[in-house]
């Protein structure tokens, strides 16, 4: 299957999964919000072709992500992969991709949706927090989960450590859960 990977930031997910022994997929297109992200470099490196775009060049959202679209089936993407894309997916695309687009979150959803679930995690401290893999609906990461791992927040943990321990689990899940997912819609069109 091809996969498009939208990132907006470091996107050290993006490396985990284009890294990974990819036999059920293969990473076609980057889409990027943020001209200087470091996974842009990234991209780069890998030889990725990658889509950058400035959201506040365009008066709405329907128009680049129109553009995006003309992309995606230029590229025959199967998949979307949301990797730290910091933007919600509205109806062009999610009408387009429907039940084909998955989404990275670092806090065991439903808890700390949105932004800065790590930060959300440590004011209430929790002492389980973890990763969940969903599906994307219109909503704020409220898609159908599709797994999930939890970590334990010790009182030694600081914002660095425990962001640390939530990357080490999604640089294997995500990977694990996106190569799953192909594999299981390869099937179900044979
Ligand atoms: C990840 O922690 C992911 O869960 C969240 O954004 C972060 C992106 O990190 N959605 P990176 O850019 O892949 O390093």
């Amino acid at each position: 299957k091809r996969i498009a990977v939208f990132a907006s930031g470091s996107g050290s997910n993006f490396q985990s999964i284009v890294d990974e022994n990819q036999v059920a997929y293969e990473v076609v297109l980057l889409v990027c919000d943020q001209p200087k992200a470091k996974v842009i470099e990234r991209g780069n490196k890998a030889d990725i072709p990658t889509c950058v775009f400035q959201p506040k060049s365009y008066v709405k959202k329907e128009v680049f992500e129109k553009e995006i679209i003309q992309q995606l089936f230029a590229y025959q993407v199967d998949f979307i992969v949301l990797a730290g894309y910091m933007r919600l997916i509205g109806p062009t695309i999610l009408s387009a991709y429907e039940g084909k687009i998955v989404n990275i979150h670092p806090s065991l959803l439903p808890a700390f949706p949105g932004k800065d679930a790590i930060g959300q995690a440590l004011d209430k401290n929790v002492k389980v927090t973890g990763v969940t893999v969903h599906f994307v609906d219109e909503g704020m990461d409220t898609g159908p989960i599709i797994a999930q791992e939890p970590i334990y927040v010790h009182q030694e943990d600081s914002r660095v450590t425990l962001q640390q321990k939530i990357h080490e689990i999604e640089h294997h899940l995500y990977p694990k859960v996106i190569q799953d997912l192909c594999l299981s819609s390869e099937k179900e069109s044979v």
